[in-house]
């Protein structure tokens, strides 16, 4: 596992990773309890590829695009998955570029929202909005340490935030939330 990379990240650009260590597998395993019978699987800062690895085991024939931007993690994961897909880029031009992927996409997010630099979260934001809010029948999973929702929803829309899990063997406990519509 590529952890050296990720705590030198933490280090240098903590807003952009916000966590001093990799998801825990009791967390990794939570998230990827939350994907249902979804037709395609996209996961925004696969880092590490903690959760990558416990969505293979949770439904190992569901196509899979690890998407991640920093270069040394993105090649960890290339590494460590030789069968999937792995996009080294931004979320939002990833999401952008992936418009007509299956309706029945789910989004799988470790991105650390409160943290991550204002433009950058602005622009990711709209665009998993857009993405989500495209088909009824996509959702997002989306970890958070602190006791509310990851992020406020713009008051026009229609997606709701439904709490799921908290995994509190975590360190620090982590509330596994799932966004989607009709209360996901
Ligand atoms: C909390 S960490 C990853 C946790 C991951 N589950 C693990 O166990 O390693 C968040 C990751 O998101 C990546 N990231 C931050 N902003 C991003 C963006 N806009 N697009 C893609 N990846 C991003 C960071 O580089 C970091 O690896």
């Amino acid at each position: 596992m590529n952890t050296s990379a990720f705590i030198a990240l933490a280090l240098t650009r903590p807003g952009l990773v916000g966590a001093v260590a990799p998801s825990s597998r009791r967390l990794a395993q939570a998230m990827a309890s939350q994907i249902g019978d979804a037709g395609a699987l996209i996961e925004l800062g696969a880092g590490t590829g903690a959760v990558t690895s416990a969505l293979r085991h949770a439904a190992p024939g569901t196509p899979l695009l690890a998407v991640e931007l920093q270069s040394d993690l993105a090649s960890g994961l290339r590494r460590r998955f030789p069968d999937i897909e792995v996009a080294c880029a931004p979320a939002h031009e990833v999401l952008a570029r992936h418009a007509h992927a299956p309706v029945d996409t789910m989004l799988v997010s470790s991105l650390p929202f409160r943290s991550l630099p204002e433009p950058m979260r602005r622009t990711t934001l709209a665009a998993l909005l857009q993405f989500i809010e495209a088909h009824p029948t996509r959702r997002m999973v989306q970890y958070t340490y602190q006791p509310r929702a990851p992020f406020e929803l713009p008051a026009r829309s229609s997606l709701r935030w439904s709490l799921r899990d908290v995994v509190w063997g975590n360190l620090p406990p982590a509330g596994v939330w799932v966004l989607g519509g009709d209360g996901a």
